[in-house]
C-alpha cells in the first residue's frame, strides 16, 4: 500500500510516521507513506496556496492549481493511473470514519490524502479531483493533518503482515461490534486489588466464555448502539 499526504504543514507528520507499529510497517515495506508541501507545487515566487473568497467573506481558501499540480505529479511518479489512486480530502463534512470504512478503504493500493484548511478549500477540487470526503468526527479542528494521521493509523494497522496475529484477533472482536472484554496482567494481587478467579484457572473454555459476557455487558452498558447493528 502507498499513501500520499498533501499539506501546508509537513513537520506534523514526522513524529507520528516515524514511531510505533507505523513506523515498523513503512520499515518493513508493508506501506510506503510520504508527505508532500504543498508550497512545493505553487508556481508564484511567495508560495501562495490560498486566497480571498469571491464573493467576499471571512477567511482564506485553497487554491485549485497547487493541490492539482501535486495530485499529478504524485501520479506521476508512482506511476498511478487514475483509476488505480483514491484521492481523499479530509473534511468535516465528509463521511464518518468507521473501523467499516476503514476496512473498505485499506483495499486500495494508492491513496492520496489531502488536508483541507482555512476557511475551506475551492470547489472544482472537491468536484474534479477528490474521490471521497471523509472526516473523523462531528467536530471543527483547525486542519485536516490530525484527521489524517487518525485515518493512515486506521488504514496501516490492517495491511497483511503488519500486526501480530494476536492483535488481529483483537481486532475482530470490535468487526463483531463487541467492545473490548477487560484485561488483567501481573500482579495477581495489587494494593488489594484482585483478578477475577477464571482468569487464574488456566481453563480456556470458561475464560473465553467469561471474556464474550464481559464484552458483551460492556457494550450493553456502554454502546448499546453496536448490539444493534
Ligand atoms: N478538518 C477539520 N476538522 C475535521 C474533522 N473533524 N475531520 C476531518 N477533517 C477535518
Amino acid at each position: 500500500m502507498r499513501i500520499d499526504i498533501i499539506t501546508i504543514f509537513p513537520g506534523m507528520f514526522e513524529p507520528v510516521l516515524n514511531e510505533s507499529i507505523v513506523k515498523r510497517a513503512q520499515t518493513k515495506g508493508k506501506v510506503k507513506i510520504q508527505v508532500h508541501d504543498l508550497r512545493n507545487f505553487t508556481l508564484d515566487k511567495h508560495k501562495k496556496v490560498d486566497d480571498r473568497p469571491f464573493g467576499g467573506g471571512a477567511g482564506m481558501v485553497l487554491c485549485p492549481e497547487p493541490i492539482f499540480r501535486a495530485v499529478e505529479a504524485i501520479r506521476r511518479v508512482a506511476r498511478s493511473s487514475k483509476r488505480a489512486t483514491k484521492v481523499i480530502l479530509l473534511t468535516p463534512q465528509g463521511k464518518t470514519l468507521t473501523q467499516a470504512l476503514a476496512k473498505n478503504l485499506s483495499k486500495h493500493k494508492h491513496l492520496i490524502l489531502i488536508c483541507g484548511h482555512y476557511e475551506g478549500i475551492d470547489e472544482r477540487i472537491r468536484q474534479y479531483l477528490v474521490d471521497e470526503e471523509v472526516s473523523i468526527g462531528d467536530y471543527v479542528l483547525t486542519g485536516g493533518e490530525l484527521p489524517a494521521m487518525v485515518l493512515v493509523d486506521a488504514l496501516v494497522r490492517l495491511v497483511p503482515g503488519v500486526l501480530g496475529d494476536k492483535n488481529s484477533l483483537n481486532f475482530e472482536s470490535f468487526e463483531g461490534n463487541l467492545l473490548e472484554y477487560p484485561h488483567y496482567t501481573r500482579p495477581a494481587l495489587f494494593r488489594g486489588m484482585g483478578v477475577p478467579e477464571v482468569l487464574l484457572s488456566g481453563d480456556h473454555t470458561r475464560i473465553e466464555a467469561w471474556r464474550r459476557s464481559e464484552a458483551l455487558k460492556r457494550t450493553k452498558q456502554r454502546r448499546p448502539d453496536l448490539l444493534k447493528k
